[in-house]
C-alpha cells in the first residue's frame, strides 16, 4: 500500500506523545512500551488512516459506534448546519428542534409505548437513568422496597458504579467490588451452552425458566430486570434465540417486574432489525439507546420510556419529579446528527439493503466457519463471531498486531474473534477482512 504523502506528523511522534499525555481507556498503560498506539490522522469510510498513510479496515466500527463509515458527506453537513445554528442549550426550561424531532421520530420507529425520550451522554448514563427511573417510579407507586435488579450472567451494561453494579464481566468489575450495591445474576441464554440435542431455543427456555424461579422467590423486592436483546456483546458475542426475550417480557409483565432492553450495541440494525426487540416482538418498559445513535460521530444517549412509567413521575411534588441531569442532556450537534442517521436509514433502506450484504459477507466467510481452528461461528445480522481453538495464553493482544500488520483493526475479546463492521464496508473490503483472518488463524 502506497503511504499518502505529506502527513502532517509521524506516527511515533504523536505515539509519544500521547503516552505522555493521555490516560488511556480500559488500558494497562504499561502494555504499550511494547504494543504500540495506533495514531489515527483520519477516517473515510470503513477505513482508518495513520500519520503515515498505513489504512486500516474499521473492523469493529470504532468501538461498534460507527455505522456510516468516519466522515461521511451526509452527517458532516448536517452537524455543520446545526453548528452554524445552536450548538447546545441547556434542556431543563428549554428546548430545541433537533431534540423534539429526534425525540418523536424514536418513538415511532420503537416498539410500541415508548414515548419519552430522557436523554444522556455515553451507553453508561443511559443505564443509569434507566436503573435510577425504574427504582424512583417503582417508589412513586409506593413500593420503595422494588430496589434490587436482575441481570444476565456475562452481560454488560457500562463501567459507572451503578451500570458496574448490573455488569457481570469479573476484568471490569473485581476491583471496584466493594463500592458496588448487590444485585443478582440469572442464566445466560447464550446458545453455545447447548447441551446435547439441544436447539437453542431449548437453551432460552432453560434459561427463562431459572428466570421465572428467580422472579417468582424475589419480585416484590426487584425493580427491572436488565437484557441485552439477542447478543450480549462484551462477554464475547454471546448469541441467543429470540425466545429468551419473549419469555423475559411474560415473566416481567407477570411478576410486575420492569424490562430494561440494554439497546447500546444491538439497536440501530445491529442485529438485522432496527431494533433487536422486535426480533422476539416485545416492547420493554425502557430503551436503551446510545453508540450507533449518532453513526458513531457525538456522544449521545436516550433513554425511551413508557406513558405508564412517565405518569408516575408527573405531580404537584417537584421530588416526585426524575431530578436527573447530565449539562449536555439532548445536546443539539449530537440529536442533529442522530437525525442525520434516521434519514440516511430512511432514504437508503438500510435494513433490507443490509440484509442482503449480510448475506453476501456470510457467504464470503465460509472459509472462516469450517477453518478447523474455529468454534461456535455465528452470526445475528452485521455482527460475526467465533471462538479460536489456540493454545497462545496472549491471543487477543496477538490477534490484534496480527490484524493491524494486515491493514485490519479487530479487537478480539479472549479467545472470540468478531466483526463488526460499519455498513459502508463493501464486498471487496470484506474480502480482505476474510482473508486476513484466514491468514492469521493458520498461524493461530
Ligand atoms: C450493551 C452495552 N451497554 C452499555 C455500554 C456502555 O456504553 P458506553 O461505553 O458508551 O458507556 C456498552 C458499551 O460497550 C454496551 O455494549
Amino acid at each position: 500500500m502506497t503511504p499518502d504523502p505529506a502527513p502532517d506528523g509521524a506516527n511515533a511522534t504523536w505515539l509519544a506523545r500521547s503516552r505522555a499525555a493521555v490516560f488511556h481507556p480500559c488500558t494497562q498503560m504499561k502494555v504499550h512500551e511494547t504494543l504500540p498506539i495506533v495514531p489515527i490522522a483520519r477516517g473515510e469510510g470503513a477505513w482508518l488512516v495513520d500519520f503515515e498513510g498505513r489504512r486500516y479496515l474499521d473492523g469493529v466500527s470504532s468501538w461498534w459506534t460507527n455505522l456510516f463509515g468516519h466522515a461521511n458527506p451526509r452527517i458532516n453537513a448536517a452537524i455543520a448546519d446545526q453548528l452554524a445554528t445552536l450548538e447546545h442549550v441547556m434542556l431543563a426550561g428549554f428546548t430545541h428542534r433537533p431534540v423534539v424531532e429526534l425525540s418523536e421520530r424514536l418513538a415511532a420507529l420503537a416498539p410500541p409505548g415508548l414515548g419519552h425520550a430522557f436523554y444522556g451522554s455515553d451507553g453508561a448514563s443511559a443505564t443509569e437513568v434507566a436503573l435510577k427511573m425504574s427504582f424512583h417510579a417503582w417508589a412513586n407507586r409506593g413500593k420503595p422496597q422494588k430496589c434490587g435488579f436482575v441481570s444476565i450472567a456475562g452481560g454488560y451494561h457500562g463501567e459507572t458504579l451503578g451500570a458496574l453494579a448490573v455488569t457481570d464481566v469479573p476484568l471490569f468489575r473485581a476491583t471496584y467490588e466493594p463500592l458496588l450495591a448487590r444485585h443478582a445474576t440469572v442464566p445466560s441464554p447464550d446458545a453455545r451452552l447447548a447441551r446435547d440435542g439441544e436447539t437453542p431455543r431449548d437453551v432460552a427456555e432453560r434459561a427463562a425458566q431459572a428466570l421465572e424461579a428467580h422472579l417468582a422467590a424475589n419480585h416484590e423486592s426487584i425493580a427491572a430486570l436488565v437484557v441485552e436483546p439477542l447478543v450480549q456483546g462484551a462477554t464475547g458475542m454471546a448469541m441467543h434465540d429470540p425466545h429468551y426475550l419473549v419469555r423475559a417480557h411474560e415473566l416481567c409483565t407477570r411478576y410486575g417486574v420492569h424490562l430494561i432492553a440494554d439497546e447500546i450495541m444491538t439497536g440501530f440494525g445491529r442485529t438485522g432489525t432496527l431494533f433487536a426487540c422486535e426480533q422476539a416482538g416485545i416492547a420493554p418498559d425502557f430503551l436503551l439507546l446510545s453508540k450507533g445513535i449518532t453513526g458513531g460521530y457525538l456522544p449521545l444517549a436516550c433513554v425511551l420510556s413508557t406513558d405508564d412509567v412517565y405518569r408516575l413521575f408527573y405531580d404537584d411534588d417537584v421530588a416526585r419529579g426524575f431530578l436527573h441531569s447530565h449539562s449536555y442532556t439532548g445536546n443539539a450537534l449530537a440529536c442533529r446528527a442522530a437525525l442525520a442517521v434516521l434519514d440516511i436509514f430512511a432514504d437508503d433502506d438500510v435494513i433490507a439493503s443490509n440484509r442482503a450484504k449480510a448475506a453476501r459477507f456470510a457467504a464470503r466467510a465460509s472459509g472462516i466457519a469450517a477453518h478447523p481452528k474455529v468454534r461456535h461461528f455465528r452470526q445475528r445480522g452485521m455482527i460475526w463471531a467465533f471462538d479460536v481453538d489456540t493454545p497462545r495464553a496472549d491471543f487477543s493482544r496477538w490477534c490484534f498486531v496480527e490484524a493491524l500488520a494486515r491493514g485490519v483493526l479487530l479487537r478480539p475479546i479472549g479467545r472470540t474473534v468478531y466483526f463488526m463492521p460499519p455498513y459502508v464496508t463493501t464486498d471487496e473490503d470484506w474480502a480482505g477482512l476474510v482473508d486476513a483472518t484466514l491468514a492469521i488463524l493458520d498461524r493461530a
